[in-house]
């Protein structure tokens, strides 16, 4: 089924994540960020959803996106790398929108290192993706979408 009016979900990616295909690809696997655009997008399509993808390294650019993201979206995927385990910032951006937030990363992180454990965003998202590689991307996808129909 696909969503009747023009919907889009805005896919925000963090710091190092430009990197991927070539960064540690036994942890984040071999795709690049443009491969995972191109398979969100392909993905969203189908459902009827428009996607805008972007990635930075900076935290305060995500903050912007966050809140821009929030008056003219229908949902957010977030990836925000390593700032999901520092940033207060980002955690109180979510807080402040009301559109729903995935929080999705590649990698299982509660597999890995102690302080990937915790995240600052997973209690102010609506829910959390991790340990699928770029597939999780698509879930998030299928999730908001889902989210959307029963609205
Ligand atoms: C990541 C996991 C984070 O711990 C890490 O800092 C990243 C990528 C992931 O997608 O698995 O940069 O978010």
């Amino acid at each position: 089924m696909t969503i009747s009016t023009p919907t889009t979900i805005m896919v925000l990616n963090g710091p190092n994540l430009n990197l991927l295909g070539s960064r540690e690809p036994d942890t984040y696997g071999a795709l690049t960020l443009s491969e995972i655009e191109h398979m969100t997008t392909d993905h969203a399509t189908r459902l009827g959803i428009d996607i805008s993808f972007r990635q930075n390294n900076h935290e305060g650019t995500l903050v912007d996106w966050i809140q821009e993201a929030g008056d003219n979206t229908a949902g957010i995927v977030l990836n925000a790398g390593a700032y999901t385990h520092t940033s207060i910032a980002i955690r109180d951006a979510i807080a402040a929108i009301k559109t729903p937030v995935i929080e999705v990363h590649l990698s299982n992180i509660f597999a890995r290192e102690g302080f990937r454990h915790h995240s600052y965003i997973s209690d102010v998202s609506a829910g959390v993706i991790c340990g699928f590689g770029a597939t999780g991307y698509v879930l998030a996808i299928d999730a908001i979408a889902s989210m959307l129909r029963v609205k």
